[in-house]
C-alpha cells in the first residue's frame, strides 16, 4: 500500500518516465493479455485516486471491481456490441458510479462545515450538478492511478447504465458513470494515435 510521502515534497516534478507513463506515451487499451491483475493493485489505484482534489472534499465517485468470471459475464451483457470483446478479455474491470448521496458523508468529510449535507440536501439540482462534475473528475484521476500503476485502461461509455444499475446497484444510491477496462495490453491493442488539438486551439492566454 501506498504510504503518504509525508517527507517528500508535495511538488516534486515527474520526470520523462513518470509524464509518459501517465500522459505521452500512454494508451487506451482495445485488447489485453491473459496476464492477471491482482486485488492488491486494484486496491491501489483506488489508494491513488482518493487523494486527487474535488469540491468540498465531497469525493463522489464509487466503484464496483469486477474481476471474476462470473462478475464480467454480468456485466458484459450491458455493454455496447463494439464494448463486449474488449470487456470479455480484460482482466479486471471497474465500472465507476456516482453516489447520489454522496452528501450524507459530508459531516466525516468536511468536519469543520458540517451543515453543506443538509444544502444538499435540500438542493436536488445543486447535488446532482456537483456530483456528477467531481465523479467525472475522479474518473479522469481514476485512468491515471491506473497508469501509474503500470497498467492499461480502457475506459468505456458504451454501454446500457439503466441495465448496469439494475443488474449491480440494485438499491438505487449508486449510479454508474463509466466502465473501464484494467490489465496488460493484449494483440494490437491501439487504434492508431489520434491527432490532439492544437495549443493554439485550446487554449487562451490573459
Ligand atoms: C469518457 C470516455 C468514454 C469512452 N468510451 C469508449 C467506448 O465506449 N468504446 C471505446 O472503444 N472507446 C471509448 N473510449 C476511448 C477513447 O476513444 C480513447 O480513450 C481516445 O480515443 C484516446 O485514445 P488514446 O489514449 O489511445 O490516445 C472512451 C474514452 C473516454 C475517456
Amino acid at each position: 500500500m501506498t504510504e503518504l510521502a509525508e517527507n517528500l515534497p508535495a511538488t516534486t516534478p515527474l520526470d520523462g518516465n513518470g509524464r509518459s507513463t501517465l500522459f505521452t506515451a500512454a494508451r487506451t487499451a482495445n485488447s489485453f493479455a491473459p496476464t492477471p491483475v491482482g486485488d492488491d493493485e486494484l486496491r491501489e489505484i483506488w489508494e491513488l485516486a482518493k487523494w486527487a482534489p474535488t469540491a468540498a472534499n465531497t469525493q463522489p465517485l464509487r466503484v464496483l471491481f469486477v474481476r471474476t468470471e462470473e462478475g464480467r459475464d454480468r456485466l458484459v451483457r450491458h455493454m455496447a456490441d463494439g464494448n463486449k470483446e474488449k470487456t470479455a478479455s480484460a482482466p479486471a474491470v471497474a465500472v465507476l458510479a456516482v453516489d447520489t448521496r454522496f452528501h450524507e458523508h459530508i459531516p466525516a468529510l468536511l468536519p469543520f462545515r458540517p451543515e453543506l449535507a443538509d444544502v444538499f440536501a435540500t438542493n436536488d439540482e445543486m447535488r446532482s450538478s456537483t456530483g456528477s462534475f467531481n465523479s467525472a473528475l475522479q474518473a479522469g484521476y481514476f485512468i491515471l492511478a491506473v497508469r501509474a500503476l503500470g497498467l492499461a485502461a480502457g475506459p468505456m461509455a458504451g454501454f446500457d447504465s439503466d441495465g448496469v444499475d439494475a443488474e449491480f446497484f440494485a438499491d438505487g444510491r449508486w449510479k454508474s458513470i463509466l466502465v473501464v477496462n484494467i490489465g496488460h495490453p493484449g494483440e494490437n491493442p491501439w487504434f492508431d494515435r489520434l491527432p490532439r488539438l492544437d495549443p493554439a486551439d485550446s487554449t487562451r492566454w490573459a
